[in-house]
């Protein structure tokens, strides 16, 4: 049984897991409408990937007897300014989820709960991967800047991420 403090943490990850897909979605209709058809789709194999992270929590909750609770997501912004703004954001997201899923780990090791740990595990080591893939992505586009031919070519290999 997992203890009750440690179940109000996993649901609260859960949520924020939810709202980065709902961010990501947002950021990606935004992308769209600036004809960014390439950025518009990683963002929204990134969406659905956020959707992952969350029922693997969701299923690792329900497996040691936790109680489900969902909540209201909450609504993201509707502006994100030019590309390189955009990613920049999500940057800054990612840097505080990763804040999110360090201190869960920290909880489940306080809580001698090896269980969590090893399933935060994931969580520490995907993170690290996110970082580095979307300030990969933001090194580039601050190196080609928001105009000019070189962001038509990011935009087209943005294009070919496809879903896991
Ligand atoms: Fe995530
Ligand atoms: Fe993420």
């Amino acid at each position: 049984m997992i203890s009750p403090t440690m179940q109000a943490a996993l649901n609260a990850q859960i949520n924020l897991e939810q709202y980065s897909a709902q961010l990501y979605l947002a950021m990606s209709a935004h992308c769209d409408a600036l004809s960014f058809k390439g950025f518009a789709n990683w963002l929204r194999v990134q969406a659905v990937e956020e959707t992952a992270h969350a029922m693997k929590l969701i299923d690792f909750l329900l497996d040691r007897n936790g109680r489900l609770e969902l909540s209201a997501i909450g609504a993201p912004p509707t502006e994100f300014g030019g590309v390189i703004q955009v990613f920049e954001q999500t940057l800054a997201h990612e840097k505080g989820i990763t804040a999110k899923i360090n201190g869960l780990f920290e909880q489940a090791r306080a809580e001698q709960d090896y269980a969590s740990e090893i399933t935060l595990q994931w969580y520490v080591t995907e993170q690290v991967e996110e970082e580095a893939n979307v300030g990969q992505i933001v090194d580039h586009l601050r190196a080609v800047g928001d105009q000019g031919g070189g962001i038509w070519y990011l935009d087209s290999k943005m294009g070919k991420r496809a879903a896991k």
